[in-house]
């Protein structure tokens, strides 16, 4: 089944500098953990355990993190402040973690495409870490509920959300017909249009199941919308070809790319799970 995730981690993050001058987004701390924690603990959870990241220059912290600090392990060990290691002590221990770098930011598709010798030929999850999503109670989190939605289908699925409409531009937005509740079947899927021109208000956000199929097509994928290669055109080829559905997740997604998005889920995070 599916075991390997990618984390495209080479975006410029420019939405937060100058806090990401010399830092990568993904280490910003949501109380206290570092945004990309939370995207890999999601991923272990849906049993996908092989983490491989696409980094670009200054993303070393990420390596660093998912990696054993010797001198800190000698200076607290025995002390009480060893808790404070536990979360990602149990991340390192349940993951392996592989890096390879995207010289150039060509966009999403061309760092989905950079991970290819990562994946292989096998379906693989992608997590975009400064989307924050968390589900309530029970609930799966939201790649685990796509996990089990690709043992029934058996083809790529993308996470989506209904946004209003001064938002839509900032999303690839899909159309399609419906096949249950919260499973559409995509027959079109636009990046970041104007709300005039955008088929649905149905938006995708950063949690995929992609087949290995997505590599060929992204290979002959030109460069799209401000000229990068999309992983969204891409998509919209496999849906044509083959088959693509969008899943209506349970639980809440936060834009932690954005000051506000990352003020929301500081807040939420804060009372709701930190303090919980
Ligand atoms: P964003 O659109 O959020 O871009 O990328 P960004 O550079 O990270 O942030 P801003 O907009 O400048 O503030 C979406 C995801 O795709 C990755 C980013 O790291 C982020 O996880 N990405 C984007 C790459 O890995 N490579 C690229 O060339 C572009």
């Amino acid at each position: 089944m599916i075991k390997k995730c990618l984390f495209p981690v080479a975006g410029y993050g420019t939405r937060f500098l100058p806090a990401t001058k010399s830092m990568p987004k993904e280490m910003l701390p949501i109380v206290n953990k570092p945004l990309v924690q939370y995207g890999v603990e999601e991923s272990l959870e849906a049993g996908l355990n092989e983490i491989g990241f696409v980094t670009g220059r200054g993303k070393r912290a990420i390596a660093d993190h998912f990696d054993v600090s010797y001198e800190l392990e000698h200076q607290i060990a025995g002390t009480s402040k060893e808790e404070y290691l536990s979360s990602i002590r149990s991340v390192m221990a349940r993951g392996s973690f592989s890096f390879t770098r995207q010289s150039e930011m060509r966009g999403l598709g061309d760092a989905i495409l950079n991970g290819k010798r990562l994946i292989g030929d096998e379906p693989f999850g992608v997590v975009l870490s400064d989307d924050l999503c968390v589900s309530d109670g029970d609930t799966p989190g939201v790649l685990a509920q796509m996990v089990s939605l690709y043992r029934q289908f058996r083809c790529s699925i993308v996470a989506i959300q209904e946004v209003p409409e001064d938002q839509i531009s900032k999303f690839g937005v899909i159309a399609g017909s419906q096949i249950k509740a919260d499973l559409v079947q995509v027959s079109n899927m636009v990046e970041k249009p104007d709300p005039k021109d955008a088929p649905s208000n149905l938006a995708v956000i950063g949690r995929y199941i992609l087949t290995p199929d997505i590599f060929d097509i992204l290979e002959k994928t030109p460069p799209g919308k401000n000229g990068e290669i999309q992983l969204t055109d891409a998509l919209l080829t496999q849906a044509q070809t083959g088959c693509v559905l969008a899943y209506k997740f349970k639980g809440r997604r936060f834009d932690c790319g954005s000051v506000e998005g990352f003020v929301e889920a500081t807040n939420y995070v804060y009372h709701n799970i930190y303090k919980g």
